[in-house]
């Protein structure tokens, strides 16, 4: 038998007269029954020979029992007959008997299933199984035939059968389709001998229209089954069947029936697809699944097409599921008389229907698909079948082949590819590894990165400073790409990284040209990251890859004081009171590396795009230090690699390249300008002519007209007195000496202090417009100074 749980509904080939039965084994066989006996379900009727049996058998899917009739010797012991294939016993209690009335029957329990034969009140009767597989109700005494099976036929057709039909008798042979493949109930099909168009044929019907047919009689057989040759020629295939066909007709009706010399368990039988098998696994008729009504070499009988399909339109079984969007809809068809063909009917008649399925597990029910033909194929075994409708492609089949074969060949290269690929980079990456292991190795061998602490795998942590490692880094910036770039520092790009603990840092990723040892950029990272003060942005910790180098900071949600202070939109959020809290905690920040941090920082670098703000807009000065791992064999003195901004730097610096706490004083005036004011100081336009912040302030200060320099977004909201203090101590830390110049306390002291008397400011650095910019102002701007009313405390304070 074919394994049970294999039995799918769509393995054609191996149907037979019937499948998957269980059997029940036969205790005592016996070859005949005479009224009062009884077959149980454990018992078999063998024909006189062997070669046929009888008996009880249940299907699997259905827990339903069948009385039936096999080739003994047939492991499968497919089911060539059944007695009662619409009436199927509802448990396996049934029993064969004759009873007193001389009524062949089939009973379970005390009640009659269904009558086989029709009451014969005879004295004598009895049945057996002929070793024709012919099962007889005969009259032994008058050696009479009384009824048999070969006159009511089911699916199949043994040798000795008869296929017609006989007017004067009222007989009709014929074969029945079962439903589906597990249920024997009456199917779809049927195959009849018929006279069409003068001719003898063999038609397969579906519900009662032609579907199928394939050559007429030609005195030798049917085109379409192979017949014996009287030469003895190719007979070499023992197990093909060759049948010799013997057609009978009269006016009466006709009848053909057929032997074989070849082959085994030899049969006819039409399976619950419409197909005419031969035996095991020969199928004679060649359409596969369905026919459809178009023209075909293959025996379907052309019918009118739905005007929506047309030809070449079919049904292929796919595995996998319709894609369910809000365009597809189903229905369900739960009736169980229904099977797959009828199914297919269903949506093939349905225009919008793209797909079907049987619905139980007997392989009866209906279901269809309507909509879009979006079908995924799942080919992973566990997906169920679907019938998909496919419609003909216009293109020939031989391109596709191709295509196929190219892509396979470039799949190949690429896997190879990415293997070898994948090999060096590992290879690479080792290395890589290897090197870093040894940096790392050299950094924490230094004196003072003694008390090493390991800390994980994201980190080693030595001290206050952390070392990550590149492959953290590299991911926590998504491989340093452009969209986490927050910006371009003096030293190098910005990214902004996200660890897995969801912590946001900054990346600074360290221009390469710092010719420093890593002993040098250690002992610098060290210092760096020991200055802390809430002014000053935090450093968590490093990387170094090879001879690249990478400060992690603090993230700073809030970017920088650029971004607000000279943005038409944004610079509203900075209010007088904000801005002088911002110049208050720079000043404090800058004073802080000036005087109590450990080291004496010069940032050398300080501008508005290095304030960042934090959530509450609490400034920190960022890239504090740096310029010293930048420097290179130079002290307090002279640097020949000048670094710093346009605009910011003092002149000493920017010219001489000499620097001190001075330069920075002098970036942080120009700073305070900028917040005063709102405007950079390299970008003036000036009445035609451009003109720094720093000389801008000046001509106003000098005309007593500081209080124009207030940037309008500020409006009549602030503190006169306090803005004009803000504007002279910025132009006492941008003047051109740098003696002259406060320091980072004085300025705290003479901004926190307002009784506090301030010098007089002497002329800034970088003023040269001296004698344009004087005829210039005394015309206009003395002018619109009149309309201002702001002049008094400025000449008052110098
Ligand atoms: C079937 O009949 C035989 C012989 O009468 C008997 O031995 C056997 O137990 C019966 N089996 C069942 C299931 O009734
Ligand atoms: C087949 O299955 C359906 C649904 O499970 C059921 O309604 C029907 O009775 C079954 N048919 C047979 C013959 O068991
Ligand atoms: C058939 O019977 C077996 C055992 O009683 C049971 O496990 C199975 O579910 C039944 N199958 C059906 C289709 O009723
Ligand atoms: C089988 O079913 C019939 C009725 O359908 C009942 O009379 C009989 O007792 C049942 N037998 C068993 C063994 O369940
Ligand atoms: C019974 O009839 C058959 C043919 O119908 C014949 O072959 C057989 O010999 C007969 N048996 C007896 C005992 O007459
Ligand atoms: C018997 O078959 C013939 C020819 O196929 C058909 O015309 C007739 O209706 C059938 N009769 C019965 C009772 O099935
Ligand atoms: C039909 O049956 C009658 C009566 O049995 C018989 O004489 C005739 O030969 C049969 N014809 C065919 C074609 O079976």
């Amino acid at each position: 038998m074919i394994s049970l749980a294999n039995s799918n509904f769509f393995v054609i080939l191996t149907l037979f007269c019937s499948q998957t039965c269980i059997n029940f084994s036969s205790v005592g066989a016996i070859t005949s029954l005479r009224p009062g006996d009884v077959l149980n379900n454990s018992q078999a009727l063998d024909s006189e020979g062997g070669k046929f049996r009888l008996g009880f058998f249940s299907i699997p899917q259905t827990n339903k029992t069948y009385l039936g009739k096999w080739y003994a010797d047939d492991r499968r012991e497919r089911k060539l007959w059944i007695a009662n294939p619409n009436t199927p016993i509802l448990n396996n209690s049934g029993f064969l008997t004759i009873d007193t009335t001389g009524t062949l029957k089939i009973t379970s329990g005390e009640e009659t299933v269904v009558n086989i034969a029709p009451p014969l009140l005879t004295g004598s009767l009895i049945a057996r199984l002929q070793d024709s597989g012919n099962f007889v109700l005969q009259d032994e005494t008058r050696n009479a035939t009384l009824w048999q099976s070969f006159d009511h036929p089911t699916n199949c057709l043994l040798p000795g059968m008869k296929l017609g039909y006989n007017l004067t008798t009222r007989r009709n042979w014929s074969l029945t389709s079962w439903l589906s493949f597990s249920v024997p109930a009456s199917g779809a099909f049927t195959l009849s001998l018929e006279d069409i168009q003068d001719a003898f044929q063999l038609v397969i019907r579906r519900r009662g229209k032609v579907y199928w047919t394939r050559g007429a009689w030609n005195n030798q057989g049917f085109p379409f089954l192979p017949f014996s040759h009287n030469s003895a020629t190719n007979n070499e295939v023992t197990n093909i069947y060759q049948y010799n066909l013997n057609l009978v007709s009269d006016k009466d009706g006709m009848f053909f029936q057929y032997d074989t010399s070849q082959g085994s368990f030899p049969s006819l039988a039409l399976n619950s697809h419409g197909d005419i098998l031969g035996g095991y696994s020969f199928i004679y008729t060649l359409f596969r699944d369905f026919c459809y009504g178009y023209e075909r070499e293959d025996g379907c009988v052309t019918t009118q097409l739905p005007d929506c399909r047309k030809d070449g339109d079919k049904f292929e079984r796919k595995s996998g599921d319709f894609i369910h969007t809000s365009s597809i809809t189903t229905e369900f068809y739960d009736d169980a008389s229904i099977s797959s063909v009828d199914c297919m009917q269903k949506c093939w008649e349905r225009c919008s229907c793209v797909g079907f399925t049987t619905t139980s597990g007997n392989g009866t029910g209906c279901r269809i698909w309507n909509g879009n033909r979006d079908f995924r194929v799942d080919e992973s075994g566990n997906a169920v079948q679907r019938y998909v409708l496919v419609s003909p492609k216009s293109s020939k089949e031989k391109p596709w082949i191709w295509i196929v074969i190219a892509i396979a060949i470039l799949i190949t290269l690429l896997i190879s590819g990415f293997i070898c690929y994948i090999i060096m980079r590992r290879r690479k990456l080792q290395d890589k590894k290897r090197k870093e292991e040894e940096h790392i190795r050299e950094l924490t061998a230094a004196a003072s990165f003694n008390n090493t602490n390991l800390k994980g795998e994201d980190g080693r942590e030595v001290q206050d400073l952390k070392i990550f490692s590149f492959g953290f880094i590299s991911t926590a910036t998504n491989n340093f790409s452009s969209e986490n770039k927050l910006g371009q520092g003096g030293f190098g790009p910005v990214y902004k990284g996200k660890f897995p603990d969801g912590r946001e840092v900054a990346v600074k990723r360290l221009s390469r040209t710092s010719g420093q040892g890593l002993v040098e950029f250690k002992n610098e990272l060290i210092l760096i990251a020991k200055v802390q003060h809430t002014n000053l942005v935090r450093v968590i910790g490093c990387c170094i890859h090879e001879d690249e180098k990478m400060l992690i900071y603090e993230y700073m949600p809030n970017k920088s004081l650029d971004v607000f202070l000279f943005d038409p939109a944004r610079k509203e959020l900075l209010d007088w009171q904000k801005r002088c809290e911002i110049i208050e905690g720079i000043a404090q920040g800058l004073l802080y590396l000036h005087r109590y941090s450990r080291m004496r920082v010069i940032h050398r670098d300080l501008k508005a795009s290095n304030v960042l703000l934090d959530e509450n807009m609490n400034p920190k000065i960022a890239d504090f230090g740096l310029a010293r791992i930048f420097k290179q064999n130079e002290t307090e003195a002279v640097t020949s690699r000048v670094v710093g901004t346009y605009g910011y730097m003092a002149p000493e610096f920017a010219m001489e390249g000499a620097f001190s706490i001075k330069s920075d004083v002098f970036s942080f005036g120009v700073l305070m300008l900028e917040i005063v004011s709102g405007r950079r100081n390299t970008s003036l336009q000036q009445d035609g002519r451009s003109l720094n912040l720093i000389g801008y302030a000046w001509e106003l200060w000098k005309e007593g007209c500081a209080l124009e320099l207030k940037d309008p977004s500020l409006g009549d909201l602030c503190n006169t007195q306090q803005l004009l203090r803000v504007v002279h101590v910025g132009l006492l830390c941008v003047q051109e000496g740098s003696t002259d110049r406060p320091t980072m306390s004085d300025v705290i002291s003479m901004l926190g202090n307002e009784s506090m008397p301030l010098p007089i400011a002497k002329q800034p650095a970088f003023f040269t417009g001296r004698d344009e910019a004087g005829s210039y102002s005394s015309t206009i701007k003395t002018e619109r100074c009149s309309v201002n009313d702001c002049s008094i405390s400025v000449v008052e304070a110098r």
